[in-house]
């Protein structure tokens, strides 16, 4: 047992023993490097698995946030040795309680949350011309950016979205005030300056194209002299047809100097894709357009790619690029439908998004069951095609997520050395759903998937870190 440092200030006044119990709990822990250990049921993916239910093991989370441990229940006493703790530093999971990584939601757009759940009337381009490109315009305005990114950022942090990749807008103050608000709330995030140089219908929400890639850099250097620990800038062309061939090439040129993240959209409607061919005339597909601008990298994610063929999920393949399904979205601007099982067979790198506002949820618990709806919507048409199980969507929701965005050795599961992005899930009796005696551990664990919210994430935490419930002070 290491030497216990003396409580401070205990010589000069009287402590209440329960504060004093508390303080020497906490530093006992830290002394052995531990801040948690954690006994009952965890359910995560691993790399042959998709979802793998480990009952009665013990987890521990040390002082930097990491997962030191998680091992059989059996093996309680050995750890305790190992690691130094006693019984009562664990925390027993409640009946039915159980742990799973937090959601990585890799495309998401915060500054269109003000209008979610409404205009959904409208086509990709046309939905982008009346509803989105009036509001984005608005971000100017730092006092409404705050209102708009410091809900955003609750409301995902509150559904379980522990990582998020984000569009900001072209604006490069109340991007970085994303950013920051991300930082104070503990979410991990990419966050993206939208860039696009090329907007016929809204000649004032664009920029030039050497605006575009200085304002970028400035993005990029003042997020990277805040030293947030798990907040980083993503190079963020909007799409192609928003962007001029030199933009393109300037932002590649500037992604591959600086080795930063790359997200933008790909073939999400057919119109759209037409369009790119008719204005890329040179290239051979949609795929071509970016990657001959080196915008298609192995830290590169797409936004939907549903119409894109078997050649370029290829090119994917090879550049290590990844897709981010965002089926919600893709059924109601009816964009198109994107088959998760071909991309998987093409070995490509595969998570899911909301892409709010253009999916009209936030939840990343929406976004997985809308993905299971549409692999079985494609079966309805094709009896030997194998739907999607929700095990292997949970895989998509959480370590396919961390893949696609390059932080698979970070996050995505539970195993050691990684950080501790974690939900805590209850099925609590005023909640979604019921659970019965019958009912297994992995039963709940389906009922929540299918039928789970937010009343369900008891607590989350981004590396060991408990962000939800809201500390106090930020209420
Ligand atoms: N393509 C270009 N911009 C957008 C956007 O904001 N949302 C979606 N869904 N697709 C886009
Ligand atoms: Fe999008």
């Amino acid at each position: 047992m290491p030497d216990r440092t003396p409580f401070p200030g205990s010589e000069y006044f009287t402590i209440s023993p329960i504060i004093k119990k508390l303080y020497i709990q906490f530093d006992k822990m830290t002394c052995a490097g531990l801040s948690a250990v954690f006994k009952g049921t965890f359910v995560h993916a691993t790399a042959t698995l998709p979802m793998c239910i480990l009952e009665e093991h013990i987890l521990g989370v040390d002082s930097t946030g990491k997962i030191a441990f998680l091992e059989p229940a059996e093996k309680q006493d050995e750890l305790s040795i190992e690691w130094d703790f006693e019984c009562s530093d664990i925390r027993e999971l409640g009946e039915g309680e159980f742990f799973m990584p937090g959601f990585v939601d890799t495309h998401i757009h915060a500054s269109q949350y003000s209008f979610s759940g409404t205009a959904l009337d409208l086509p990709l381009l046309d939905w982008l011309n009346k509803y989105t490109f009036p509001v984005e315009a608005k971000f100017d305005d730092l006092s409404f950016a705050k209102d708009v990114y410091t809900k955003v950022v609750k409301r995902t942090l509150k559904n379980g979205t522990t990582t998020a990749c984000y569009f900001a807008t072209i604006h490069t103050d109340s991007s970085l005030l994303l950013a920051d608000i991300t930082n104070t709330f503990g979410q991990r995030a990419l966050v993206g300056k939208v860039c696009m140089d090329f907007n016929i219908a809204h000649q004032k929400y664009k920029e030039t194209p050497r605006e575009s890639v200085e304002e970028t850099q400035r993005f990029i250097d003042e997020l990277q002299n805040k030293q947030y620990s798990r907040v980083m800038p993503i190079i963020t062309p909007r799409f192609a047809l928003a962007c001029t061939g030199s933009l393109l090439t300037s932002l590649g040129l500037l992604a591959e100097e600086q080795n930063l993240h790359i997200q933008s959209h790909i073939s999400e409607s057919l119109k759209e894709t037409e369009a790119v061919k008719m204005l890329f005339c040179g290239f051979q597909n949609y795929s071509d357009v970016y990657d001959k601008h080196r915008l298609l990298t192995d830290k590169t994610v797409m936004a939907h790619g549903c119409h894109l063929s078997n050649e370029e999920l290829q090119l994917f393949k090879c550049r290590g690029a990844a897709i981010s399904h965002c089926p919600n979205s893709n059924i109601s601007l009816i964009s198109g439908v994107l088959d998760v099982r071909n991309v998987l067979n093409h070995g490509v790198k595969i998570g899911l998004g909301t892409d709010a506002a253009a999916g009209y949820s936030h939840s990343m618990l929406d976004a997985i069951r809308r993905a299971i709806d549409t692999s079985k919507y494609i079966s309805m048409h094709d009896s030997s095609y194998k739907t999607l199980s929700y095990k292997e969507v949970f895989r998509l929701a959480t370590l396919g997520g961390s893949e696609a965005l390059g932080l698979q050795n970070t996050i995505g599961n539970f195993e050691v050395e990684k950080e501790f992005d974690a939900l805590l899930i209850s099925p609590v009796s005023d909640g979604p759903f019921d659970v019965f005696d019958s009912d297994s551990n992995e039963d709940v664990v389906q009922k929540f998937i299918n039928l789970g919210d937010d009343r369900n994430i008891k607590e989350v935490y981004v590396a060991g870190k408990k962000v939800i419930p809201f500390p106090r002070f930020e209420v």
